[in-house]
């Protein structure tokens, strides 16, 4: 769907009033309320994000750029900042008001209302040329990972070989899977810009090519940083070398005091054993001696009590004895 141009609305490269920027973002949080999940945000990007995507294209030349999900349009305005000829722009928003609203604001871009994750079928009749590059700001998160992958493949094979497909996230890793089932995805490259902090929330913003496309999108690490964080590599591989080491040494030791505590608990359980056998032996002894001593002191005992009913016998009769006489 082609989009009315309001020949009234401002220049898209004219700093935007306060008033503009407060109308962006009741937009944006309608548009989220709305629907949380296609906005994928409650506000527009920073101009500090919107640079570093703009960053990842060359503005030379005439092939068409397309944008995914430009909502209000900072995106838009940085690349045009940066020198794209808004001719060039094809800019895909699901969202009508959004639309309405980019119509106005970027009456040289193309606009065409549709959905993004349908690529091909979107831009059936918008473009003139394969693009060389595809600028997205779709939540794409929200999507399944297959989804994402489809996304680009699509976006890479219409565009020219090294064509760009550019995306920002907030997430710390690459938004469209590079490894799948275990296995690392050969197809395309990705090259991540350093976070941009200035964002709230900080995000990333991920370029991705075909594998073996000329051209790297954000410049390498200075030499001077790349020789600090060699320098801090190795500190941390001496540190880490070296408690593994005391770890070692400690392991070693903590060994040798278990060897030394198993054998005495050894000895001592056979020390133990000894003496229980001993004992036993001792008591068994005492028993014996026991038994015997108080059959002894039984037989004793009835010989005693024998002897005393003798003379109680005796002395009975004998007092008998005596009566009789009387
Ligand atoms: C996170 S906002 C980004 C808006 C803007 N580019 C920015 O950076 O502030 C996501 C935008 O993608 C749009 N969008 C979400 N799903 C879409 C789809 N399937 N097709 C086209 N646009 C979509 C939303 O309407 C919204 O404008």
């Amino acid at each position: 769907m082609r989009h009315d141009v309001d020949p009234s609305a401002p220049t898209p490269t004219k700093a935007k009033g306060l008033e503009a920027r407060l109308a962006d973002e009741a937009r944006f949080i309608r548009s989220w309320l709305e629907n949380p999940l296609l906005a994928g945000a409650v506000s527009p990007s920073s101009r500090f994000l919107a640079r570093v995507m703009a960053h990842a294209v060359d503005p030379r030349g005439h092939a068409p750029i397309v944008e995914l999900g430009p909502g209000s349009g900072p995106v838009t305005e940085a690349l045009i900042e940066k020198g794209v000829d808004p001719a060039r722009l094809v800019l895909v928003e699901y969202d009508a008001g959004f639309c309405d609203l980019l119509a106005r604001r970027f009456p040289g871009a193309r606009i065409v209302q549709g959905d993004a994750y349908d690529l091909a079928a979107t831009l059936a009749n918008a473009l003139d040329a394969p693009p060389v590059a595809v600028v997205s700001s779709l939540p794409l998160l929200t999507r399944p990972e297959a989804i994402r992958l489809r996304l680009l493949a699509d976006a890479l094979d219409m565009m020219e070989p090294d064509g760009v497909f550019v995306q920002f996230t907030y997430g710390l890793v690459s938004p469209v899977p590079r490894i799948r089932k275990g296995h690392r995805l050969t197809w395309f490259e990705a090259d991540a810009s350093a976070p941009v902090l200035r964002n709230l929330p900080p995000a990333r913003v991920w370029a991705y090519r075909r594998a073996g496309a000329k051209g790297r999108v954000f410049a390498a690490a200075e030499p001077a940083i790349l020789a600090r964080l060699k320098e801090t590599r190795l500190k941390l591989e001496h540190e880490v070398k070296a408690e593994i080491a005391e770890l070692r040494e400690r392991a070693d030791r903590l060994q040798e005091e278990l060897k030394v505590l198993s054998a005495r608990a050894q000895n001592g359980l056979a020390d133990t054993l000894e003496r229980l056998e001993d004992a036993e032996a001792e008591l068994k002894s005492d028993l014996k001696v026991a038994a015997s001593r108080t059959h002894v002191g039984l037989l004793k005992a009835r010989d005693v009590l024998n002897e005393i009913e003798d003379r109680v016998r005796k002395l009975s009769e004998a007092m008998e004895e005596k009566s009789r006489k009387k």
